[in-house]
């Protein structure tokens, strides 16, 4: 908790998410519910990246116009508080389009090319050669979502370090070109969660491959992701012992189910022989359907007052914007632009 009598500032952090889809349980164990833990100790501001979505949505806009909501409503279900957390809309905080702008400047096309997520997302999207240039050049946009709010601390899955690294690169050049230091450089925080597999086991989660547990999920959905969940494809009767290793069931009680001693009394029960996957996977089930039917009713709740998430959005919004001012002031200082 804060210490009140303490001078000292807190902490900023800066996180954010594209607003493509609904969250899921994957970013639940990575970031949310640090979150929700880090707003009371820290200066924590959570970003909607609507623009970044669009760097691979514009043809599709709604993909991302209908989510911005249902982010806002998933953060608020999950314990995210607007009390202590600010939550901005990116589009709407035009200093980060401005500094982006500036930053770009710094950057080398050749130096987004060795940009190893963005490589591997320009793969797997199939681009080939109609690479959006917003898209090539999201990192630059993040370096300026990171840097407005003079973050030092940044929350983020270890697929983002990239862009931490061109962040803190940016943040160099602009000090060293302004003589003194303006910008500050971040630091990642990687959560000690392991990446949650897919229920699938072989992608990455996402919503057209259907192999994602969403924060809103109903319970019909819940009991069909875990019925298909992978297990161990050798464990073909219940008699033979099974691996855990690779058994995205075990996977998922060791992420969510809060009774350590049951899980390890199953693992141990599986390993040897004589449990079923069915079994495994009802003990799931219940700890799936009992730990997300709170946040889905509070999600849904939410949902159906769309103002009031407007009203968080839009005074998240309005502080934000002023605190990313001062930064494109500084900036802009740098390159002898504050004529005006
Ligand atoms: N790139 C992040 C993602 O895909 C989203 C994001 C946008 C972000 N701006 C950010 C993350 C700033 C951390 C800091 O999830």
């Amino acid at each position: 908790m804060q210490n009140t009598e303490s001078k000292q500032p807190l902490t900023r952090i800066l996180t954010g998410d594209r607003a493509t889809g609904p969250l899921h349980l994957g970013h639940y164990v990575g970031s949310l519910k640090q979150r929700v833990e880090l707003q009371h100790t820290h200066d924590q501001t959570v970003l909607v990246a609507d623009m970044q979505g669009l760097t691979d949505n514009a043809n599709d806009p709604k993909k991302v116009s209908a989510n911005i909501l249902n982010v806002v409503a998933d953060y608020l279900a999950v314990g995210i508080d607007s009390n202590y957390t600010t939550i901005c809309l990116q589009s709407q905080l035009p200093a980060l389009a401005e500094l982006t702008m500036y930053y770009s400047n710094l950057v080398t096309v050749s130096r987004l090319e060795r940009n190893p997520t963005v490589k591997s997302e320009i793969q797997s999207k199939g681009f080939g050669r109609s690479i959006p240039t917003g898209f090539f050049t999201y990192p630059i946009s993040q370096a300026a979502d990171i840097t407005a709010f003079r973050a030092t601390l940044v929350p983020v899955g270890d697929d983002q370090l990239p862009m931490l690294e061109q962040t803190n690169e940016i943040v160099r050049k602009m000090n060293s070109l302004a003589g003194k230091e303006i910008l500050v450089e971040c630091q990642a925080m990687l959560s000690n969660a392991s990446r949650l597999p897919s229920t699938d086991g072989k992608n990455k989660m996402s919503k057209s491959l259907g192999n994602a547990i969403n924060l809103g999920a109903t319970e019909k959905e819940i009991k069909a992701a875990v019925k298909s969940m992978y297990t161990d494809p050798h464990h073909l009767r219940i008699e033979d012992p099974g691996k855990i290793e690779g058994n995205i069931v075990f996977t998922y009680l060791d992420a969510f189910h809060p009774d350590k001693a049951l899980v390890a009394g199953l693992k141990e029960h599986y390993q040897a022989g004589g449990l079923g996957d069915g079994q495994t996977k009802k003990v799931l089930e219940e700890c799936l359907l009992e730990m997300l039917a709170p946040i889905r009713a509070r999600r849904t709740e939410f949902l159906a007052d769309k103002g009031q998430l407007i009203d968080v959005l839009r005074k998240g919004s309005a502080a934000a914007r002023e605190r990313s001012q001062e930064v494109l002031h500084d900036v802009r200082d740098v390159f002898g632009l504050n004529l005006l």
